[in-house]
């Protein structure tokens, strides 16, 4: 049995006290929850705040990016080992919007998701297909291809230790949600490809949907059987609708 997971990614938002504020929520409202785990991704700056406020609460710390490279003259970025020196037990990589704003490739995500391994912290591997690929038949195709250059680079026993997300590039931040039996079949697509080379690793590996989950529809998403939770944005900044989230994968 897969323990839920579900993760908000605040992307580029708050400020210290919006952020003290929804933490004070989050904090409170999921002690309750044990049976879910819970993680938040605010931007860099803001992580050391989180962390000492999250102190013995059971809400985990992530990242929404890091640096491939080791320590060195890269001005501006942020290795693997100062993420985990923060705190941070997950960093998301290859999330759709450093792909395609950034210019991410399929490599650049393998290798951070590599450095993120290495320095002892889970990655989130996000990936999803855009609208013209899904409506040209091409999601499993898309969906595989960045699956496979983690695999490749990574190897398959690298999944007991990763979670996946599946987020429909179309379906982010777009009120446009994929249905539930869109999202199951991409994430049983997921894990049958990774148990033609592991099934035990294929059986663990968590896989979360991502893309406008809110708290009236995250139940039903949540109920396929393939889906273990949500990587959430927009709703995850609000106190209230992220813990009904938290709440319905624990269902
Ligand atoms: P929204 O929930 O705002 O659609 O964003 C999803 C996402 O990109 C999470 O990483």
């Amino acid at each position: 049995m897969r323990r839920p997971l579900v993760a908000g990614n605040w992307k580029m938002n708050g400020l210290r006290a919006s952020i003290n504020a929804l933490m004070d929520g989050v904090i409170t409202g999921s002690s309750g929850l044990g049976s879910t785990d819970i993680a938040v991704c605010p931007p860099f700056v803001y992580l050391a705040q989180v962390h000492s406020q999250l102190a013995t609460s059971q809400v985990a710390l992530g990242a929404q990016n890091v640096s491939h490279e080791s320590p060195g003259a890269f001005t501006g970025e942020i290795s693997a080992d100062m993420l985990k020196d923060q705190g941070c037990a997950y960093v998301v990589v290859g999330h759709s919007e450093r792909r395609s704003l950034y210019g991410e490739s399929d490599d650049l995500v393998a290798r951070k998701y590599a450095v993120v391994q290495k320095a002892g912290m889970i990655p989130i591997l996000c990936v999803g297909e855009l609208l013209e690929e899904r409506e040209s038949n091409q999601t499993e195709a898309v969906v595989a291809r960045q699956l496979d250059a983690v695999v490749n680079m990574c190897g398959i026993a690298s999944f007991a230790h990763a979670v996946i997300a599946y987020e429909p590039v179309w379906a982010i931040g777009t009120g446009r949600t994929a249905t539930p039996q869109q999202a199951q079949d991409v994430h049983a697509f997921i894990r049958t490809r990774l148990r033609d080379l592991d099934a035990k690793i294929a059986d663990g590996v968590r896989i979360l949907y991502g893309g406008s989950v809110k708290a009236s529809n995250a139940a039903e998403i949540f109920a396929k059987p393939d889906v273990d939770g949500g990587l959430i944005g927009g709703a995850s900044l609000k106190a209230e609708e992220f813990l009904a989230i938290c709440k319905a994968a624990a269902a």
